[in-house]
């Protein structure tokens, strides 16, 4: 398989997603950011998202796993970009708490972070997670951006810089997986069949995590998050802005990279299916599929 002139799976394709990775790495100290003021409306707003638990407990998990695998790691250029990743992950759980201490929002006491036994499978697990997480964000994301005109776009700001982060993660991920894949010698449907079930695994985190976040708030995280300070949200506005957003994110990258595909295709086909569907609710900002 080749990507223009890059050989995936390659040495040259390893130097080419570790070193891409490490370079957009960018600086910043979360106790040097300056959180924006807000007024009461926006603080209600803020305290009632009900995902900043698991938000914060997913990033803590995220960055002591990612740590235990680096240490597993002997290639020096795997391991330092690998490193990269856990601190970026340790840092967006200081900035959660940063943001919830800030804004005195309300979160139950967590678990401290369990390394799991096998951490190359989690870190394997996490990444096809990140890639479902993240292309759901992007929409989310962007959607509270034109429609919560009373969060400051300070805070939409610094937000972005951690969603540009999870892009920059999630392209790494799909690139390492598959070179590694690659240098394993499996096939091209060895590979497909073992990111379905990885695909299936992250799903399985994904329900048991919303389902305790449900028990604990009644709330799921990101469809009901949305649907809970955006009025008139109907699932081809969601999964079209979603679509949107990660072409605009994407389109950031090396197009030597591989980026993951299978939201980005599903949701392309359930636009397509909503779109065959009688009588569904017109809205006036209804996706147009001619573009995709
Ligand atoms: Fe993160
Ligand atoms: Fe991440």
């Amino acid at each position: 398989m080749r990507m223009n002139d890059t050989k995936i799976g390659s040495q040259e394709h390893k130097e080419l997603f570790c070193r891409s990775f490490i370079a957009t790495h960018q600086e910043y100290e979360v106790d040097k950011i300056a959180w924006p003021a807000v007024d009461d409306v926006a603080l209600e707003a803020l305290r009632s998202i009900p995902f900043w638990k698991e938000a914060l407990h997913t990033e803590q998990q995220a960055g002591a796993m990612v740590k235990a695998f680096t240490n597993t790691i002997r290639d020096p250029l795997l391991k330092e970009a690998i490193a990269l990743q856990g601190y970026e992950e340790e840092r967006h759980a200081q900035l959660i708490e940063f943001l919830i201490k800030h804004y005195n929002i309300q979160v139950s006491q967590l678990p401290e972070p369990a390394i799991p036994s096998n951490v190359k499978t989690a870190f394997i697990n996490f990444g096809f997670g990140e890639c479902l997480d993240s292309f759901l964000a992007f929409g989310l994301f962007e959607l509270a951006r034109r429609h919560v005109s009373y969060i400051p776009k300070g805070l939409f700001e610094i937000f972005d810089t951690v969603l540009h982060e999870e892009a920059r993660h999630i392209v790494f991920f799909i690139n390492w997986v598959t070179y590694q894949q690659i240098q394993e010698g499996q096939s091209n449907w060895q590979r497909g069949i073992q990111a379905f079930w990885h695909y299936c695994a992250a799903v399985q985190d994904k329900i048991r995590a919303f389902s305790g976040s449900v028990q604990e708030q009644q709330e799921g995280f990101t469809a009901t998050g949305a649907s809970s300070f955006i009025d008139n949200l109907t699932p081809e506005l969601f999964l079209s802005t979603c679509w949107q957003e990660n072409t605009r994110r994407m389109s950031a990258f090396d197009p030597q990279l591989l980026q993951p595909q299978l939201m980005p295709n599903l949701s392309k086909l359930a636009l397509q299916i909503l779109r065959l569907i009688p009588f569904r609710r017109q809205s006036n900002s209804q996706p147009q599929l001619s573009n995709y």
